[in-house]
């Protein structure tokens, strides 16, 4: 299987790592935007633009599936961009959500939900899960953890001050969704914080999990092929992925 990755800039090499670890798939075309990141400040019509063009660049590849690893993308765009591709779309927020409530062991466990503005402002997870019978969501959008991440701060005073910022009054929760392909970077800050009950739900996890659940996977592939295309700057993708990803 040859599939594309889609991200707003470098993040989603976190979904990436994911699908690495798995062995899922001989071939791997990335394309992060990173002449237009960030996309969780921008409004919805110009998200699904940047989708679909997206999805035209991966037309100049024979793919069999495209991923979405941009929360904010597969919060706005999926549909529009199912219509424009040739291949099936697949998008992170669909499988947090399931991801979330197999992780759940039931429906009255507080979840709290972390994205960019755009994602918390589409309500795409809280729809999901009221969908599926859970009411106690919380939502926050913590954008401030993207630009620390894209400096490559993953501890220390400045993160704990931005914790500090957006969690001081909000109750601790039982699942906390990391709604933005950068979140996962700081996974153990934010496990620090919440505590160890807290069932953190990372995106590249989630996919994987909804990925052998909804196909048919007949081999594992040792070694998988990596391209890497970014609409700015393609080298400094390429250096970010061989540390991120150790290759
Ligand atoms: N990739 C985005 C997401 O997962 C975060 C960065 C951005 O705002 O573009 O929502």
């Amino acid at each position: 299987m040859k599939i594309g990755v889609f991200d707003s800039g470098i993040g989603g090499l976190t979904v990436v790592k994911s699908l690495l670890e798995h062995k899922l798939f001989e071939e791997i075309v990335y394309f992060g935007d990173t002449a237009r990141v960030p996309y969780g400040v921008k409004d919805k019509n110009t998200i699904i633009r940047y989708a679909i063009e997206a999805v035209e660049f991966f037309k100049n590849f024979e793919l069999d599936l495209i991923i979405v690893a941009c929360n904010t993308v597969s919060a706005y765009a999926l549909s529009e961009m199912r219509e424009s591709a040739s291949c099936p779309v697949v998008g992170v927020v669909e499988a947090g959500i399931l991801a979330t409530a197999n992780a759940l062991s039931n429906k009255h466990e507080r979840v709290l939900i972390l994205g960019t503005k755009a994602t918390v402002n589409s309500k795409a997870y809280e729809t999901g899960l009221n969908a599926l019978g859970y009411e106690n969501l919380q939502a926050k959008a913590t954008g401030l953890f993207v630009p620390i991440v894209e400096e490559e701060i993953y501890e220390g005073e400045i993160l704990q001050a931005t914790l500090k910022h957006y969690f001081s009054s909000v109750a601790k929760p039982d699942a906390l969704i990391l709604g933005c392909t950068h979140f996962p970077l700081i996974s153990d800050v934010l496990q620090g914080y919440f505590g160890k009950k807290c069932k953190l739900i990372h995106s590249g996890d989630a996919i994987v999990e909804y990925l052998e659940k909804e196909f048919v996977f007949s081999q594992k592939y040792e070694k998988t092929q990596l391209k890497f295309f970014a609409s700015e700057n393609p080298d400094a993708l390429k250096t970010i992925a061989k540390k991120w990803l150790n290759f």
